[in-house]
């Protein structure tokens, strides 16, 4: 269902914008728990909506979730180490195939049997960089986002992470509200946001905004303006961001798109993974090179636009975490909404959560 924003404003009723900021998720979905980088042969702990899970990777690669907790005196597993493909627990060293089945006990005498107690294990996948976990107790029916631009030779990608204390609907509001580039304006972001549409179902919102973007990636040398500010030049761009339950993604122009990969750990407190893409689209030349010669130039420039992401991330976390605050000490205090998008944003975490 397409919306025109019309002229007139909107507020958000008293009672929805309350209750989101207490929304639990819905487990039904892939969420981003770790990079791939991050997942060694030592196992890590991760928390997703208030679930301690521990990650390890096996002697193939393979990447297997289990609840983090030993069933012997509840410790994490997390602190144990991969010893023949199962987890070992540091304290005993009761060991834990990747299906959560107790498999060995050091000390089990011959006239004793294994205990029978199986802890969790979860659906995991490695896809583009990331770790994508299925948290419910029910089978996935639906595929992991994906990030097609991850392995793409014409995308230059960088990484920031967020962590934040507070509310993960603070976070998907903040980024789906393009006008808050007045927050971003020693960092020339974007400019002059103005939302022109809404696209909204059961599964995403689409907000459509014009800006100026301060980048031109369309000349070899203009990469260097992620570098060099004196370089950039405001000019016109489509800017569209969705919240792709439970992900978020945006578009500026053709020349960048950025992803937000949600792993909300509570009520209140959210990590996330923030991937930008730079594309190299607009360069055909670099295309007729060498597919080794293209892989070289895409993973030198990793990271190309880190000061600018980390600088983004830092001056959004201080106001999402004071929005968070100030809803604690008093929960009764009114917002005066205008942007009509985050109406459609929080009816989607709502319905999400109450499927
Ligand atoms: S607590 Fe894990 S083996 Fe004893
Ligand atoms: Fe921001």
């Amino acid at each position: 269902m397409q919306q025109i924003i019309p002229e007139s404003t909107t507020s958000i009723s008293p009672v929805l914008q309350n209750s989101v900021r207490k929304l639990g998720i819905n487990p039904n979905h892939w969420y981003v728990v770790a990079r791939s980088t991050e997942v060694k042969n030592k196992p890590i702990g991760i928390t997703i909506w208030t679930r301690a899970i521990a990650l390890y990777r096996d002697n193939s690669g393979k990447v297997h979730a289990l609840e983090d907790r030993c069933p012997h005196r509840q410790v994490k597993l997390s602190h144990g180490q991969v010893i023949n493909n199962q987890l070992e627990c540091a304290y005993h060293g009761w060991r834990f195939n990747s299906e959560g089945e107790c498999t060995a006990v050091p000390y089990l005498a011959a006239n004793q049997k294994l205990p029978t107690c199986t802890i969790r294990h979860y659906p995991v996948k490695e896809q583009d960089g990331f770790i994508w976990l299925f948290p419910s107790d029910i089978k996935p029916s639906v595929e992991p986002m994906g990030l097609p631009e991850w392995e793409h030779l014409n995308y230059i990608a960088t990484v920031s992470v967020i962590n934040t204390q507070a509310h993960y609907s603070y976070l998907i509001e903040n980024l789906m509200d393009m006008y808050h580039g007045h927050l971003h304006q020693d960092l020339q972001a974007w400019a002059e946001a103005s939302l022109q549409s809404i696209d909204e179902n059961q599964t995403r919102v689409d907000a459509h905004y014009t800006a100026q973007s301060y980048y031109k990636i369309d000349k070899i040398w203009s990469i260097s303006q992620l570098f060099f500010p004196a370089l950039r030049r405001l000019h016109p761009e489509p800017l569209d961001v969705s919240y792709v339950y439970p992900h978020w993604v945006s578009s500026l122009g053709n020349d960048f798109k950025i992803y937000c990969l949600l792993c909300p750990v509570n009520e209140t407190q959210t990590k996330a993974y923030l991937i930008h893409f730079t594309s190299l689209n607009a360069f055909w030349r670099l295309h007729k090179l060498p597919v080794w010669f293209r892989r070289f130039i895409k993973n030198s420039l990793f990271g190309a636009a880190q000061k600018l992401l980390d600088g983004l991330v830092i001056q959004d976390v201080k106001m999402i975490e004071e929005e968070q605050q100030a809803y604690l000490q008093n929960p009764e205090i009114r917002n005066y909404e205008l942007n009509r998008a985050l109406v459609s944003v929080q009816k989607l975490m709502k319905t999400q959560v109450e499927k």
